[in-house]
This record gives structure tokens, C-alpha cells and sequence, in this order.
């Protein structure tokens, strides 16, 4: 008989963490090192922080016998990404004076990160968020990240529900541990805990532990992603997460949610036990079960998640090791009810309307393209100065999108002007900016990622020009094929739900997909492994010329990549992804 497998090396972590408190406290004081001591170094992410160093300046600073520039990145708990403009202030005015870089980077987990915060500096980040209302708690790590919801800026009454939603989601499965308060905070209450803190844990949770009893000692098996759609909009791109609640409307209001559970995209390299997946429909619950269905879905993923391999870990792996009829039936018993059928949904689209648009209730609401989310001072694109000029004069709030862009909201008629003029001083609003670079993302990368193979934010500027330039020459300078770039197969970018992805492989090396479509429901396949930029841009040419020519009304480049036969669609990723082309 085959022995039981062995928990990771994290799981040991876990538990001897003491509900994640680890040493971080006695760590800090330990200037020596601008980093993280032993278990600290993995528990500083359940705080939403990961240690990273400046990947340019490592060889310098080794040949100099320096350690590297060690320091930390932090993710902010930002659930649906709404924020005010005295939190925005607060923000731009922290990473001026405290950070290596300067920059906020707007996230597609619609959070923004700050890049380089030296340890010195690391407590009073954490009180300095604090004191603005925010938190960066259970943004990394293994438990539930920060929940995602539409922006969806027309249909106020709608949003305004489903946003309330999220952040509901998001407070019943945060760490109910006194961690956070006790390093960062010197033991005062969470703030944005307050209002639906604990209370928020449905009684049914059926959990491990008095301390955590959604979560558990151990927390869970590994990182998991929830989300909150307004179809037809699926700018969240739902299939990219763990747990999605799908909002289904009836006369304006919200009737409830269809539950989607398991996608994911993160992969290896040539590993063929890892794949990336759509989430499964698991059927539609009424308003009163959706905190029982998300308490109830993360406790079985807890319990029946592997805890040996984290490369099989996610909830997609367990639906496979478990089945899908198992998963359900033990979800429905844990919260209590069973799953009604999926109410009918479809979506349309995944991108942000760039400019204005006007809301139901008579208010204008501006979303601001900012190309990979980078907020910074360029040379005669003062961006980040022209963001916090609206944010001292605006009386509504700001969005961040799911795509990285920004969106002005609740803008009074006659502020309009004024806040556009702001922004188009500042570079905030270009109309040189081509529908193609809308529809492009890439993640960071280089040179802050430890993980990155290639070049992915840096990159893809300048490799859009090309692409424009492809683009116009067969007639379709308004069209758009959604193209992202992701500096490892770990996929942050969301490559693998894109008509065109590109999967770092090593400098200057990429791996090139195709067949996903736009409205991101389906996965792309491998066309082409471990080539370089001429080489994509010459296989793009031929084929935006042969959709230029062939294509049907309306079609999209990735649907038209499966019809002409470029490559052959992913069905069931599980079985058929890593199939070879014929
Ligand atoms: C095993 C899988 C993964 C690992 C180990 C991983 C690790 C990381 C690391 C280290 C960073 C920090 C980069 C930096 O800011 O310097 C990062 C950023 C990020 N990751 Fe992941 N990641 C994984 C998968 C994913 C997936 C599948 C998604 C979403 C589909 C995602 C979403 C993000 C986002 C939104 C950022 C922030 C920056 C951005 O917008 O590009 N990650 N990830
Ligand atoms: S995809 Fe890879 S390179 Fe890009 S941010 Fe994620 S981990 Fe880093």
C-alpha cells in the first residue's frame, strides 16, 4: 500500500504560525536585512505583502557584495475597487514620499500595489492605510484575495447592490485572526471590519476552528479568487477565479446569483498536470444563501483541497480529483439548501468603455484609460499628478477596473468640464490611443516579479505600436483582438483567456497562444513555443491579414482563429489542452 502523501512545506508553516503572526514582529525590528527571516518571508503575504528586490540592479549589487535591494511590494484590499478621493490623496501622497518607484499600479485584481517600501517603513504603511479606512489583509497567501465586482458605472441601482455584495463576500471569508492588528496596528481593531466583521460568518461555516471558522488553522490549501458579474459585462473575467456569483436582475433590482466555481490559469511550462480551466456552472441561489454558499464552497475546497501538491491544489484540481456531483451535493449540504437552475446570462464583452458615459441617475462617470495601470510622473504625461488634481476638486469616487483603467465616478454635470480639462492637461486622456491598446494587458513582470521569465509591462507599449501598425495596414485601425502578455506561465496577465496571449519563456522568448474568445469563455491553445518578437510579429501579420480578408460579420480574431482552423479550440482543458496541433 502506497504510504499517504506528506502536507507541503507550507502547511507546516501554516500551523506553526500561530494563526499567521509568525515572528513578523521581532522581524521588523531586524534592520540588518532589508528582508524577511525563515516562515516570515511566505506569512508576510497573508498580510498582502510579497519581499521582492529590484531585478535590474541584482547582478550590480552582488558583483559589489551587496545584498539585493530588498523590499516589499503591497497589495491593498479594495473589494470592487470603489475608493474616495480622500483615500486617493492618502495613497498618491504615501508611495511619493515612501516608495523606491513613486508609482500606484492599478492591478487587474482591482486593488492598486505599491512597489518598493523599505522594511523601515513597512508599519507605517500599514497605519497609514489604517487611518484612511484600508487594509491590506488576505490580499495574498492562502485564503480568499480581494473580491472583484463589475464597474459598471450606468446602471447605478444594480451595481450598487452587487458591489455591496462583494464586499459582504469578501468580510465572511476574511482571516478572522487578530494577526494584522496585533503586528501592524499595535492591536487596534480592524477598521473596515467594523461594520460586517465577524458577525458576517454564516453560522453554517461548519468549520475548523473557534479562531477561524471559515478558514481554519491551516487556512486553505492555496490562493482562491472570488467574484461578482453584471452580465453582460465580464470585465472581472470570471473564468480566471475560483468562485464567481454570475448577478441576475429582475425589473433593475438583484434577484440573485448563478454560482460558478473552479477557473483558473495559472500553469507550467511543459507540465502536463497543470492546465488552465473555465469555472463549472453550479446553479442559482436566491439573495438569503449567497453568504452559505461562499462559506460552503471555500469549506469544502479547505477540506478536500490537496494539501501535498500545491500544483494540484486549486479548486479546479479538486472538482476533477473529487467530481464535479460530489463537490455540488456537499456544498448544497453544507449551506443548507440545494442550487436551483442556472438562470439564463450571456456576455458580451470584457473591455472598459473608455470616456464618458452617463449613469441612470443623471451622473456622469469618466473611465480613463491608463496603459498598464502605472501610475507615474512620465515626462510630459504627468499622470499620477493629473489623478490626485481630480481627486482634490472631485465630490464622487473613484473606480479601478478590472482591466487596470481608472474611472472618475458620480461626476455632477457641471464639474464635467472642469475634470475633463484636468485630465487632458495631464495626459489622462489621449485620442491618439488606439482600440487595440484598450484591449491589451500585461502584468508587471520585470523588474519587480521574482517570478518573471520575460518581459511582459515594459514590453508591451512599444509592441502595440506594432500591432497598430499591423492593425491599420488591412483596414482595422478600430477593431481590436484582446492581446495580453504575461511575463511567466503563472498567467497574472490572464493570457490564457485571450485571443492573443503571449507567455513569457525567457528573455525575450515567448510562447505564443491563440483560439481564446472575446467574451472569455473559452482557453487558448499553443501555436508556437519559445519564439521572439520578429517571429510573433511576422505570424500576426499573416494572420490579421487573413481576418482582415475572411472574417465574418463581426467576428472576433480568437473565434476566427478556431473557424479558419489555426489552431484547434480547447474544449475540456482538463483532457484536451495540452493536445498537440494536428
Ligand atoms: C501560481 C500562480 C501565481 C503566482 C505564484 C503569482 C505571483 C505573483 C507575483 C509574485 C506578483 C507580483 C508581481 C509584482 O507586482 O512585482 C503577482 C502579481 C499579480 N498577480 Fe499573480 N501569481 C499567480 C497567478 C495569478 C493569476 C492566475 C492571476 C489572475 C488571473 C494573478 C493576478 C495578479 C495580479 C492582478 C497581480 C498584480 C499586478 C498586475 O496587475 O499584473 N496572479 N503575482
Ligand atoms: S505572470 Fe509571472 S511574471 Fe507576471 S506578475 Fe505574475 S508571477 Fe510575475
Amino acid at each position: 500500500m502506497s504510504k499517504p502523501a506528506q502536507p507541503s512545506d507550507n502547511e507546516r508553516l501554516k500551523e506553526q504560525s500561530d494563526y499567521l503572526h509568525g515572528t513578523i514582529a521581532q522581524d521588523l525590528g531586524e534592520q540588518l536585512t532589508g528582508g524577511f527571516q525563515g516562515d516570515n518571508f511566505q506569512l508576510i503575504r497573508f498580510h498582502g505583502m510579497y519581499e521582492q528586490d529590484d531585478r535590474d540592479i541584482r547582478a550590480e549589487r552582488l558583483e559589489q557584495k551587496l545584498e539585493p535591494n530588498k523590499n516589499v511590494m503591497l497589495r491593498c484590499r479594495l473589494p470592487g475597487g470603489i475608493i474616495s478621493p480622500e483615500q486617493w490623496l492618502g495613497i498618491d501622497r504615501f508611495a511619493g514620499e515612501h516608495t523606491l518607484y513613486g508609482s500606484i499600479r492599478l492591478t487587474n485584481r482591482q486593488t492598486f500595489q505599491y512597489h518598493g517600501v523599505l522594511k523601515k517603513d513597512i508599519k507605517t504603511m500599514h497605519q497609514w492605510l489604517h487611518k484612511l479606512g484600508l487594509d491590506s489583509i488576505a490580499t495574498a497567501g492562502d485564503v480568499n484575495r480581494n473580491v472583484l465586482c463589475t464597474s459598471n458605472p450606468v446602471e447605478s441601482a444594480l451595481h450598487r447592490e452587487a458591489y455591496e455584495w462583494a464586499k459582504k463576500i469578501s468580510e465572511a471569508l476574511l482571516p478572522q485572526t487578530t494577526a494584522y492588528a496585533d503586528i501592524w496596528l499595535d492591536g487596534e481593531k480592524v477598521a473596515s471590519t467594523e461594520t460586517t466583521g465577524k458577525h458576517a460568518v454564516p453560522e453554517r461555516a461548519d468549520s475548523g476552528d473557534a479562531v477561524e471558522p471559515v478558514l481554519g488553522k491551516h487556512y486553505l490549501p492555496r490562493k482562491f479568487k472570488t467574484t461578482v458579474v453584471i452580465p453582460p459585462h465580464n470585465d472581472v473575467d470570471l473564468h480566471a477565479n475560483d468562485l464567481n456569483f454570475v448577478a441576475i436582475g429582475a425589473n433593475g433590482r438583484l434577484a440573485g446569483f448563478n454560482v460558478l466555481v473552479g477557473g483558473g490559469l495559472s500553469m507550467e511550462h511543459g507540465n502536463h498536470k497543470t492546465f488552465p480551466n473555465t469555472a463549472q456552472e453550479f446553479g442559482f441561489v436566491p439573495l438569503d444563501k449567497v453568504l452559505a454558499c461562499a462559506a460552503a464552497v471555500v469549506s469544502v475546497q479547505r477540506d478536500w483541497g490537496n494539501r501535498s501538491d500545491r500544483k494540484n491544489a486549486k479548486t479546479r484540481y479538486t472538482l476533477i480529483n473529487k467530481g464535479l456531483d460530489n463537490f455540488i451535493a456537499e456544498v448544497e449540504q453544507r449551506m443548507g439548501a440545494r442550487f436551483e437552475p442556472v438562470r439564463p446570462y450571456h456576455f458580451t464583452s470584457r473591455g472598459d468603455r473608455i470616456g464618458w458615459v452617463k449613469g441612470e441617475e443623471g451622473l456622469w462617470h469618466l473611465t480613463l484609460f491608463i496603459e498598464n495601470g502605472r501610475l507615474l510622473d512620465y515626462p510630459g504625461r504627468p499622470l499620477k499628478t493629473g489623478v490626485r488634481k481630480i481627486a482634490e476638486i472631485h465630490r464622487g469616487d473613484f473606480r479601478l477596473t478590472a482591466n487596470q483603467n481608472l474611472i472618475v465616478a458620480n461626476v455632477a454635470p457641471k464639474d464635467k468640464a472642469k475634470i475633463e480639462k484636468i485630465a487632458r492637461a495631464h495626459g489622462l486622456i489621449s485620442d491618439s490611443v488606439t482600440k487595440q491598446r484598450e484591449h491589451s494587458m500585461a502584468c508587471v513582470s520585470l523588474p519587480t516579479c521574482p517570478l518573471a521569465m520575460a518581459e511582459a509591462e515594459r514590453f508591451l507599449p512599444q509592441f502595440i505600436d506594432q500591432v497598430d501598425a499591423l492593425m491599420a495596414e488591412h483596414g482595422l485601425a478600430d477593431d481590436h483582438i484582446v492581446l495580453r502578455v504575461t511575463g511567466c506561465p503563472n498567467g497574472c496577465g490572464r493570457a490564457m483567456l485571450a485571443e492573443i496571449g503571449l507567455v513569457g519563456k525567457a528573455i525575450g522568448r515567448y510562447n505564443l497562444y491563440t483560439g481564446g474568445n472575446r467574451e472569455g469563455t473559452r482557453i487558448p491553445r499553443l501555436f508556437k513555443e519559445n519564439i521572439t518578437e520578429a517571429e510573433i510579429l511576422a505570424i500576426l501579420a499573416q494572420w490579421i491579414g487573413a481576418w482582415a480578408q475572411n472574417r465574418e460579420e463581426g467576428e472576433g480574431f480568437g473565434d476566427f482563429a478556431v473557424r479558419s482552423g489555426i489552431v484547434k479550440p480547447v474544449i475540456n482543458p482538463a483532457v484536451d489542452f495540452w493536445d498537440e496541433q494536428p
